[in-house]
């Protein structure tokens, strides 16, 4: 056996196996898996936009005019009017001076946090955050201190313990998703930005998952819990969930966006966004901005679905969102759930660890504005069959 197959049987042994599933068709509520139509319950399309009308006419107008790539990083081959039209609209959207575009979620924060913090630095970061912002913590060589999920004593006992500490250390920045990317659950930024005044603390919100979809107009998890745009230093996002299109952003004050452009070595060293992605993107946000009622639909669906879980017994843990955890634990057993909805006509994913701590393996649904009543339906009465097999409830 060679080292490849081995470590791979290893994972198989242990339920953590991962391989690939192809779909026909454009994401949406239902979609082909080997020539059936199943409902698709776990894409970050959340708003539907990915295969929306007016995206796809605003990307083929900018293949027509700007054609296909953007010939180099920008700080090289210059910024495309789509790039700078795009930035000022997410600025404007977020509330804030200036805007900057990253090439993904991943790979913005794998470069943003490494910029503003380095050795000597201390980064708090909560224990559930994105996989990209652990990768950024690490690359940063800042000490790296991770606070219990959404626990401000255990976040301010870590600030208080390291603002005595007398060894040269400058920088502090305390990083987190807003929405929960496997849990569903929203920070409570309102008071990690009380602590962060107390400690001289820089703030990083990652809106990967509340962008397009929290606020009364979509702006995200800032403004579903009334926290001022200012207060947070770094308001990050991605574009290629509720967005339906591809990168992230990074939305704070003119000196952020201008230190960013400097130092952030993915943003310098890597071919910038196709200019149609960015022309789709800002067709995007011209939506969120026009239909509300594509958000009200969506967290009637996201509602309806998790009450409906946890009232067959799933526990939920704590989702307050459209991404709506069931807990399985076991990540074998979480397997086989995936495999039995699949059978049944539902495309959701387990998710296991590393992804999520030992022992929570899960099947993560999310939900999407155009489901419709019957499929949500339906995805209980199966919930309740493979969920009893199972053992889960
Ligand atoms: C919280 C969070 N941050 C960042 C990312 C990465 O974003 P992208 O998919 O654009 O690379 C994800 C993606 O799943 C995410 O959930």
């Amino acid at each position: 056996m060679n080292l490849f197959t081995k470590e791979l049987e290893g994972l198989k042994n242990k339920g953590l196996y991962r391989s690939l599933c192809t779909i026909g068709g454009a994401q949406g509520p239902k979609v082909r898996i080997e020539g059936r139509e199943v409902i698709l319950l776990c894409s970050n399309d959340y708003l539907g936009l990915a295969n929306h009308p007016k995206v796809k006419a605003a990307a083929i107008k900018a293949i027509e005019r700007y054609g296909f790539g953007a010939g180099a990083s920008r700080l090289v081959s210059g910024t495309m009017i789509p790039h700078a039209e795009l930035e000022g609209r997410i600025a404007a959207f977020k509330g804030a001076a200036s805007a900057l575009l990253f090439n993904s979620g991943y790979v913005a924060n794998a470069g943003i946090i490494p910029a503003l913090t380095g050795r000597g630095d201390i980064i708090y970061s909560d224990k559930l955050n994105h996989a990209s912002i652990v990768d950024g913590c690490l690359l940063s060589r800042a000490a790296l201190k991770r606070y219990k999920h959404s626990d401000l004593n255990d976040l301010e006992r870590l600030l208080k313990e390291s603002s005595q500490l007398k060894d040269g250390r400058e920088r502090k920045l305390i990083v987190t998703d807003g929405v929960f990317s496997m849990d569903g659950d929203i920070a409570p930024l309102k008071e990690i930005i009380f602590l962060s005044k107390k400690y001289n603390a820089m703030v990083m919100v990652d809106d990967a998952h509340g962008t397009g979809v929290l606020g009364k107009k979509g702006k995200g998890t800032a403004e579903q819990l009334s926290v001022s745009a200012e207060a947070i230093t770094v308001q990050m996002g991605t574009l290629g969930k509720a967005l339906g299109t591809y990168g992230a952003y990074v939305a704070g004050s003119r000196e952020l966006i201008d230190y960013l452009i400097n130092k952030v070595r993915p943003f310098i060293y890597s071919t910038a966004l196709p200019p149609n992605v960015a022309a789709a993107a800002i067709a995007a946000i011209d939506i969120v901005e026009e239909q509300p009622e594509l958000r009200t639909a969506l967290n009637g669906n996201a509602q309806f679905l998790r009450n409906g879980l946890s009232d067959l017994g799933f526990d939920t843990m704590g989702s307050e969102t459209q991404i709506i955890p069931v807990l399985v634990g076991d990540s074998g057993k979480a397997i086989e759930m995936m495999d039995n909805l699949l059978e049944e006509g539902f495309f959701a994913q387990a998710i296991r660890p590393p992804t999520v701590p030992e022992g929570t393996a899960r099947i993560r649904v999310t939900v999407m504005a155009n489901h419709t009543l019957e499929d949500l339906n339906r995805a209980l009465a199966v919930f309740k069959k493979v969920g009893t097999m199972a053992g889960v409830i």
